[in-house]
């Protein structure tokens, strides 16, 4: 299956975010990812739900994919699926995710969306593996999260090639995403360690053709 390109818009110019969020999706951005940062599990603010709403008005045909860096998930979760969230992912490190995971996971599908699992860089992949029955999709980070712009970490060719094998030996269709410092140096190493959905903030909003880039990241 082809490979998809869901667009970080923390990138983006914020004052102009529907702009540039239809110029991701008119370049060929098969999703729109958005950051939501709390200030407590990542040390940096970005948006919530509010801004989600607002731009799900403007664009209702996108494919929101909800990237929540928050210590309670569970207890905004409604308010992101209300706002149009199509997928939301959480982190098993979040406070509010790690005492009871597979809770907060059927929570996000009693709320008619699909439902992620992502890992900080230093968390054993294999500590997701309890739960790869209960998603539609991994997210794999490949930078300490809460800032976009960072350098991709090397270490994460193996963790997303181990998280595929026990996908594939269990049977499993699960999404495989990576999000941090993709590029178009680093798309390959993602996608040959078994990534099918890569997260790009940066290189794509600074890409001298935007379309070129989706088309590179499509083709890989
Ligand atoms: C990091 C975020 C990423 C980030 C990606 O905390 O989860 O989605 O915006 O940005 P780049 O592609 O610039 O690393
Ligand atoms: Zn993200």
């Amino acid at each position: 299956m082809q490979t998809k390109l869901s667009v970080s818009v923390l990138s983006a110019d914020l004052a102009n975010l529907a702009a540039q969020s239809r110029a991701a999706l008119d370049a060929g951005a098969d999703m729109l990812h958005i950051d939501v940062m709390d200030g407590h599990f990542v040390p940096n603010i970005s948006y919530g739900a509010p801004v989600l709403k607002c731009l799900h008005k403007a664009l209702p045909d996108a494919f929101y994919d909800v990237h929540l860096m928050i210590e309670d998930p569970a207890f905004y979760a409604k308010d992101f699926a209300a706002a149009g969230a199509d997928l939301i992912t959480v982190h098993l490190e979040a406070e509010g995710v790690r005492k009871d995971p597979k809770a907060v996971l059927q929570a996000i599908h009693d709320l008619g969306c699909k439902a992620g699992l992502s890992v900080r860089p230093g968390t054993p992949v294999e500590e997701l593996f309890p739960y790869l029955d209960q998603v539609e999709l991994v997210l794999i980070m490949s930078v300490e999260p809460g800032f976009g712009g960072q350098s991709f970490l090397p270490q994460t060719s193996q963790r997303l090639a181990a998280v595929r094998a026990e996908l594939e030996r269990r049977g499993l269709s699960v999404m495989v995403q990576v999000d941090g410092g993709v590029n178009t140096q680093t798309a390959p190493l993602c996608t040959q360690a078994g990534a099918d959905v890569l997260v790009v903030g940066s290189a794509f909003y600074n890409a001298p053709d935007m379309s070129a880039m989706a088309a590179g990241i499509h083709a890989l």
